[in-house]
């Protein structure tokens, strides 16, 4: 059995004049004696000091050689207080073992500062920088949070499925799902694939949302929520884009838009808060490493607030309310768009672009953002109908909901559903949505049906902004993008 204590434990609690062995990857080897060594459990290195012995002695002297960038060591010794400054207390060690030598020669990785691209190249030893460690700690504690947060309020998790029939968001941008041969697929007598002919015995695809099936569950057991990979087939090469992503949607009975905007910012708020009291060596990484990123740049190129700092600021404020109809509104009458300064004109009927989202967000209310009531002509078929005339709208609005934040723009996505039978039939048909395809979710509306809501927050978004990092594909492990799914 292996024996070892952990660096994050060490450091929490140490033991001094205690005879501990520590195992973890060299962060930085200084001045033939210092290691700065990191075994992933905090974002915290630990030093362990080398004896002369090991330059000296010809028999130890094969072991010195390999400590190095990236090497796994094992090293055995007693804790004593550190004579340097940067560390409270260090490991005098007595004993070094290489477990695992790394040949830097031919190592990808080098110690200097490495781009994110490059690094995304390498993402089978990204996670051993510092930068990445952090985020990954956190994406894993933001979904522990999530998990936690719905457990204490009494949701149950629900499993959708990740092969449908179905295309939740009818934006048609569906992987398929099939074990037909591409080359030679059975035909029906017009020469159309006959699908009926695939594994399901129908067409199938991966999931773009769990909702469908989430309201199955909120219209038997309340209060619900899935928490599952989603995929969606655009082609946006963005930084907020990926094809496959994480969302949690929480779907609950007896609850309206207004119910659902308050779950949402509440949510957000405790995931937020979670990472800031149990991860501020992580934080304060992060939050260091964006400054020294922009400290080439010009004054008006640099984020208003550092990470630590926005990330209360989002706790501690009240989210912004304002209904589609006054944004657009709001947009119009800007000095900004009077300038010509956006790419997009905002005209009530289309919906709003990043560049209107983040307008809102940062210049206008100069923090998140909560826009309800969207033109029903943009909007999913499932969300419900508003009365006509609802916030002085020119034309019927859905009761939808989008959160926005600053950098990211949209991290949540919502609405009060249709529950009404009659107006939901009326609307797929009027979006040409095959009445067969969603037999099911409309007996919903027939047998027992109720008011409720829901909302999907797209994963990887909030950690972008919980860590600040410019990019999705560096808040996933493996990201999955147009022309890449490498690794
Ligand atoms: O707004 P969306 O499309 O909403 C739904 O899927 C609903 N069914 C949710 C619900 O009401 N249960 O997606 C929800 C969120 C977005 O706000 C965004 O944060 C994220 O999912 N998202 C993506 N994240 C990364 N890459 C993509 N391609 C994303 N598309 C959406
Ligand atoms: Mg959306």
């Amino acid at each position: 059995m292996i024996l070892r204590t952990e660096i994050a434990d060490i450091l929490r609690d140490p033991r001094i004049g205690a005879e501990i062995t520590v195992m973890g990857w060299v962060r930085a080897f200084r001045s033939n004696r210092f290691i700065a060594l990191n075994d992933g459990s905090g974002a915290q290195n630990f030093q362990v000091v080398v004896p002369d012995k090991y330059q000296e002695d010809p028999a130890l002297e094969p072991v010195f050689r390999k400590i190095g960038f990236h090497a796994c060591i094992k090293a055995t010794g007693k804790l004593v207080e550190s004579q340097g400054a940067g560390q409270s207390v260090e490991l005098q060690a007595d004993t070094i073992e290489i477990l695992g030598e790394n040949k830097l020669d031919i190592y990808p990785l080098q110690p200097k500062k490495q781009t994110m691209e490059f690094l995304r190249e390498n993402a089978h030893f990204r996670m051993r920088t510092s930068t990445f460690s952090s985020v990954f700690r956190i994406r894993h504690a933001v979904a522990y949070a999530i998990h936690k947060y719905y457990n204490d309020r009494g949701f149950y998790y629900m499993h959708s499925p990740i092969i449908t029939g179905s295309d939740a968001e009818g934006a048609g941008e569906m992987f398929r799902v099939t074990t037909l041969d591409v080359d030679n697929p059975p035909r029906t007598p017009d020469g159309a694939v006959n699908w009926k002919e695939d594994f399901f015995g129908k067409s199938t695809n991966l999931t773009v949302s769990g909702q469908l099936q989430g309201e199955i569950a909120a219209l038997a057991i309340g209060k619900v929520y899935t928490f599952g990979p989603t995929f969606r087939a655009e082609n946006s090469n963005t930084s907020r884009h990926l094809a496959e992503f994480w969302m949690i949607e929480p779907e609950v009975a007896f609850f309206d838009i207004e119910n659902n905007m308050n779950l949402a910012e509440d949510f957000v708020k405790f995931l937020i808060n979670h990472v800031l009291d149990n991860y501020p060596d992580d934080l304060q990484l992060l939050d260091q490493r964006i400054k020294d990123e922009e400290k080439s740049l010009p004054q008006d190129k640099r984020r208003p607030m550092g990470l630590i700092e926005m990330l209360r600021f989002v706790v501690e404020n009240d989210f912004a309310r304002v209904s589609y109809t006054e944004a657009v509104n709001i947009l119009r009458s800007s000095n900004h768009f009077k300038k010509g300064k956006f790419e997009f004109e905002p005209v009530w009927g289309s919906d709003l672009q990043a560049e209107h989202e983040r307008f809102l967000v940062e210049k206008e209310f100069k923090r998140p953002v909560i826009v309800r009531n969207y033109p029903k002509s943009i909007k999913a078929f499932y969300m419900r109908e508003n009365d006509p005339g609802t916030d002085g709208a020119p034309e019927l609005t859905v009761a939808a909901m989008d959160v926005l934040f600053p950098y990211i723009g949209e991290v949540i996505g919502g609405s009060q559903r249709e529950e009404r039978h009659e107006r939901l039939v009326a609307r797929i048909h009027e979006m040409g949505i095959p009445e067969e395809e969603l037999w099911w979710y409309l007996q919903l509306r027939q047998f027992g049906g109720a008011p409720h809501a829901g909302f999907g927050l797209g994963f990887e978004r909030m950690v972008q902004f919980i860590t600040g990092m410019g990019n999705i594909r560096d808040v996933i492990p493996f990201p999955r993008t147009p022309k890449n799914a490498e690794f």
